[in-house]
């Protein structure tokens, strides 16, 4: 039986925790080709083993590591010929305070949640663009939208928000769609919160965030959804 996204490639950055790994299982049980992406090749691995092993290609990548990147890239296109989804999730916390933000938190920040985007998107760029139905989705958070207190975390996000713009404005030459997703809560242990302890109302489940990736992937090609904000329902909007 035909799935969804059969012989499709999805490329998942952050793809060993939380919700690029959420993502990843999801994608592959939609019948994708899924190549999972991180820094720690022992996550990466036990990923992996949940995961059909033909359809699964592991690719340990500093996204914020430009030269790593573009060798991502060419192993990823050479060993699966094509590069359908990007989903842009790798993201690290960062110091919550201006004062408490040093010049190398800031470069690491910006490095992995800003620069790390432009960097994986730019070298699969021509991937994507060979099938005229590729797609873009970039995690970014509500702190994309309000800020916060965090100058590395907003700034990044905030990033990410003209960055969506020019991804998409580039796309519509080739059929690209481009997503920004701004999520709150999610259940992953993020900054170290305990997983399972705060009712679904409060901090999303990173299965259902991902389902809804899902739907947007296999929405039909004749709109696209620019931007979405996902919050726990008990959660204020903004
Ligand atoms: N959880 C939340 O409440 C929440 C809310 C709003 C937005 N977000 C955003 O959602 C995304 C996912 O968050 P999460 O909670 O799922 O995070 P997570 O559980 O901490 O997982 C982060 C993933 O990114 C990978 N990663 C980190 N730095 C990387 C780098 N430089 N290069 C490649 N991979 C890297 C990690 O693996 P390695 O460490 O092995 O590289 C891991 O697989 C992030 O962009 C985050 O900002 C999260």
């Amino acid at each position: 039986m035909s799935t969804p996204l059969q012989d499709k490639v999805a490329v998942v950055t952050g793809a060993s925790h939380g919700l690029g790994q959420a993502v990843a299982k999801h994608l592959s049980d939609l019948g994708a080709k899924v190549v999972l992406i991180a820094r720690d090749p022992a996550r990466l691995d036990e990923t992996a083993a949940a995961l059909p092993a033909e359809r699964t290609l592991v690719v340990p990548c500093d996204v914020s590591d430009a030269a790593q990147v573009q060798s991502a890239a060419e192993r990823i296109t050479a060993a699966m010929g094509r590069v359908d989804v990007l989903i842009n999730n790798a993201g690290i916390p960062a110091p919550r305070t201006f004062q408490d933000t040093d010049f190398a938190d800031w470069d690491a920040v910006i490095g992995t949640n800003l620069s790390g985007v432009f960097y994986m998107t730019r070298a699969l760029w021509d991937a994507l663009s060979a099938n005229g139905d590729g797609y873009v989705i970039t995690i970014s958070g509500t702190a994309g939208l309000r800020g916060g207190s965090s100058p590395a975390y907003g700034g990044a996000k905030f990033g990410l928000t003209g960055l969506n713009h020019a991804i998409a404005a580039a796309g519509k030459a080739n059929g690209i769609r481009a997503t920004i997703l701004y999520p709150g809560g999610m259940d992953t242990g993020w900054r170290g919160a305990p997983i399972g302890e705060k009712p679904r109302s409060e901090s999303m489940a990173p299965e259902e965030v991902a389902r809804f990736i899902g739907h947007l992937l296999t929405s039909p090609a004749e709109f696209v959804v620019n931007e979405a904000v996902l919050n726990p329902s008990a959660q204020p909007f903004m």
